[in-house]
């Protein structure tokens, strides 16, 4: 699948270790994903536009460039997409951000929106859906469809690990989206879990559980 971009950096798989470790605490945790999520956007906003301005050194004239063109708007999935926001923010603190919250029906399994909040000029904008976890894919794929409805038209993902068949049914109902991950695991349990994977993510950055 050629949207899929999976992160070999040292300092990234470094930190995704800690943060599959049981071991580690929810301020280690927070810390940890925010900071993958740092080291995450400087790559994922490679193919921002630049342009080329002039400017006055404290010594003469300089030609420097600048971010043009597409503004970004990031947009959390509640609630652990929230965890990565920061991160996000550190390196762009001008991002717009819109928020994305979604429940599984219980009947259908089918993913329900229950809240939405997007800037008003979503659609001129790149959207970065941050979402953690890549499990069956079926939400953040209906997260893709509600921002695509909001006339949105280049969409990445940027999540931190991946059930191979999660990521895989994304990329096949999304090719024109680009997913960024940092591990790919192999299996999802029975509970919809990835495995081995980390736990649930939401509360382990909350300390919910
Ligand atoms: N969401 C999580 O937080 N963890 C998983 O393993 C799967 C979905």
């Amino acid at each position: 699948m050629n949207n899929i971009f999976v992160f070999d950096h040292p300092l990234i798989q470094h930190k995704m270790t800690y943060l599959r470790d049981k071991n580690t605490k929810t301020k280690e945790f927070r810390e940890l994903l925010s900071e993958v999520a740092m080291l995450m956007a400087y790559e994922v906003t490679r193919d921002l536009p630049l342009k080329e301005i002039e400017i006055e050194t404290p010594i003469g004239t300089a030609k420097s460039k600048v971010i043009s063109g597409k503004k970004l708007c990031i947009v959390p999935v509640l609630r652990a997409g929230l965890g990565m926001v920061d991160g996000m923010q550190n390196l762009i603190p001008s991002v717009k951000i819109g928020h994305i919250g979604l429940y599984r029906d219980h009947d259908t399994l089918n993913p329900v929106e229950y809240y939405s909040k997007f800037p008003e000029d979503i659609s001129e904008r790149e959207v970065i859906i941050l979402e953690p976890m890549i499990a069956t894919g079926g939400s953040l794929s209906a997260a893709v469809d509600i921002i695509k409805r909001k006339g949105v038209k280049l969409i990445k993902i940027m999540s931190i690990l991946a059930a191979r068949s999660g990521i895989e049914k994304l990329a096949s109902e999304h090719p024109d989206v680009e997913i960024y991950c940092a591990n790919i695991d192999e299996k999802l349990n029975e509970h919809g879990y990835i495995d081995p994977g980390l736990g649930d993510a939401g509360d382990r950055l909350f300390g919910t559980k």
